[in-house]
């Protein structure tokens, strides 16, 4: 169905009561893509977003079976400079959350190496082995509060591909949550670029929370900006949004997707 003929001439903007609905929609989607394709490729996020995603992902596998041996993972980003076992590096969180719980051959998992010494050559074989997998079917995304995608900040290029990146202060002080101290998050991460996100035939956004109220409806309702990297998502001819009612809360046209959603054909949906 990721690769389907369905072309969306907008975002869907599906409204889900709370947190654990939106994760269960979210599974829902990306456990059909792992059973429906040959030699499904997943993007993966991290962050607390999609955290209820995993756990309900490890629960399929567990109760019904879900299938990830065929499967191929990209994630969007690392840290620069944490290894591998950090407890905050990305390599860990996808353990703690999916890797250790379901039978994926870890060969076919990749995250950006944050210990890279080359970090250009690095991000061009990331970018290279996206390709040779044959390309993301579903790419899981989170937003940042500052509308950031993977880590691609404000003013990124919305053609970048994968590279090194600076974050913002606002989101090392989002992120600071998980370390000691603010001063222990890295300033340097690798990210897929905007472009690398643009080019997966499905982008999956969840958002939660009314701290994400303001920035999903800057990035599905206001102007395509460098300046909200996730806008540029408006511009994906494939691109879901599950939300919860929360996230939703500044949507001025929240009724029309509500709507949109309600009646849509049974053979457009998912
Ligand atoms: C992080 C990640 C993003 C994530 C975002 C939101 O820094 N790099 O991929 O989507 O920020 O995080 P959270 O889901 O915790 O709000």
């Amino acid at each position: 169905m990721a690769g389907g003929q369905v072309q969306r001439p907008s975002m869907e903007i599906i409204i889900k009561p709370d947190y654990e609905a939106m994760s269960r929609e979210a599974a829902l989607i990306v456990g059909r893509v792992i059973r429906e394709g040959p030699r499904p490729v997943i993007g993966l996020a991290t962050g607390s977003t999609p955290e209820g995603m995993y756990h309900e992902l490890v629960r399929q596998h567990r109760d019904e079976g879900l299938d990830f041996s065929r499967a191929t993972t990209f994630n969007l980003d690392e840290y620069v400079g944490l290894a591998p076992d950090h407890p905050q590096s990305y390599h860990h969180y996808m353990r703690h959350h999916l890797f250790d719980h379901v039978n994926l051959n870890r060969d076919r998992t990749h995250l950006p190496d944050g210990l890279s010494e080359d970090i250009p050559a690095h991000c061009r074989a990331y970018e290279q082995a996206i390709v040779e997998a044959g390309g993301i079917d579903v790419q899981v995304l989170g937003i940042g509060s500052d509308g950031h995608i993977g880590f691609n900040e404000p003013s990124s290029s919305l053609g970048s591909r994968t590279r090194i990146k600076t974050l913002t202060q606002e989101t090392i002080a989002a992120n600071a949550r998980f370390f000691a101290t603010s001063e222990q998050v890295p300033r340097h991460v690798i990210t897929m670029g905007v472009g690398t996100i643009m080019d997966s035939r499905f982008c999956l956004v969840l958002a939660s929370g009314g701290a994400k109220a303001d920035i999903v409806a800057r990035a599905v309702e206001g102007p395509v900006t460098s300046m909200v990297p996730a806008s540029a998502l408006q511009f994906h001819p494939r691109c879901s949004l599950i939300i919860d009612e929360a996230a939703a809360a500044k949507l001025e046209r929240a009724a029309y997707y509500r709507w949109i959603y309600d009646h849509k054909p049974d053979w457009q949906r998912v």
